[in-house]
């Protein structure tokens, strides 16, 4: 079966004609975003329920996978894009627009139609999440991350804070490695080495230690304050770029793990996201 084929199996209702797109005032990115992954949440949900019918379909790595919804959701928000910011680069993991732009100072967005494809197709731990971030100068100046399970929607704009459903969100308090949430995303099989030599120590010491597989969802619980760190070795800009600018607008700290600035267009070199009054403690556990 073709993938095109899926192209009937997208949202059609008044809110996605494309003429009510391009007629109305000029719309801010961070409008831009707040909408359409509401949207795209709706659709994704209800994907969810009927997973059970999905094509599922693995990438390079046996275990990564892509579905007709990721692929659905990433048409959709690319066209999209491309109606309302027709100037703007794109890069989304699928179907071959994961390549960075050549010159990282344009106006770009970055785009992971569902982040957590695992979670989302096994059922059982319904973590994961839509992600879109827009970013100027290789740097994220706007971003959203849609949950549909919760039906939360995370959004921020750089200087202007973070956002859960509308009310400004805080990461926590905790101050002290002994007693913190921390993440330690193992991702796909290739990782597992580096990670376990990058964390030993850090998952000894830490508080409690969580894996749930998708970063985008893991950074908005940094910025709700119900987690207190993450760590991943080698991150793919789409999955932590959103997330990024709502735990930094949130009162949390992103760098990579050796502690230098994490950027979206950068070489890979993983990151290391926290409430920033430990990320001190966990530069110093972790071998960057
Ligand atoms: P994805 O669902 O968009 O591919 C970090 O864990 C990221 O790697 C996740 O956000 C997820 O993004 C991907 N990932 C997680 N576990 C994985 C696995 N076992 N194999 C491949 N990719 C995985
Ligand atoms: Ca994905």
């Amino acid at each position: 079966m073709q993938w095109s084929e899926y192209n009937s199996d997208l949202p059609r209702d008044k809110d996605f004609s494309l003429a009510e797109w391009l007629s109305g005032p000029m719309m801010t990115e961070i409008a831009f975003i707040r909408k359409i992954l509401s949207n795209m949440a709706v659709f994704v949900r209800e994907k969810y329920a009927g997973r059970r019918e999905l094509t599922v379909r693995s990438k390079v790595n046996p275990n990564d996978l892509v579905t007709e919804a990721d692929l659905a959701v990433q048409r959709h928000v690319v066209d999209r894009i491309r109606a309302a910011f027709p100037n703007d680069s794109i890069v989304a993991e699928e179907e071959g627009l994961a390549e960075y732009p050549p010159d990282a100072n344009v106006r770009s967005w970055l785009l992971d139609p569902i982040d957590g494809t695992q979670n989302f197709v096994r059922g059982q731990f319904p973590a994961f999440g839509i992600s879109l971030a827009f970013v100027v100068g290789n740097e994220v100046a706007a971003g959203g991350v849609a949950l549909p399970m919760t039906g939360d929607l995370f959004l921020a704009e750089r200087g202007a804070g973070a956002f859960r459903n509308g009310v400004l969100t805080r990461v926590s308090d905790v101050s002290s490695l002994a007693l913190a949430r921390v993440e330690v995303d193992f991702g796909g099989p290739m990782r597992r080495a580096n990670t376990l030599a990058t964390t030993s120590e850090l998952i000894r010491r830490a508080g409690a230690v969580r894996c749930q597989c998708a970063a985008a969802v893991s950074l908005c619980a940094i910025a709700a304050g119900d987690m207190d760190a993450y760590v991943h070795v080698r991150l793919n800009p789409w999955d932590y770029a959103a997330g990024q600018l709502i735990v930094e607008e949130a009162g949390g700290a992103a760098s990579c793990p050796d502690g230098s600035p994490l950027r979206p267009f950068d070489a890979k070199k993983g990151v290391l996201v926290s409430n920033g009054r430990l990320h001190d403690e966990l530069l110093a556990a972790i071998r960057g």
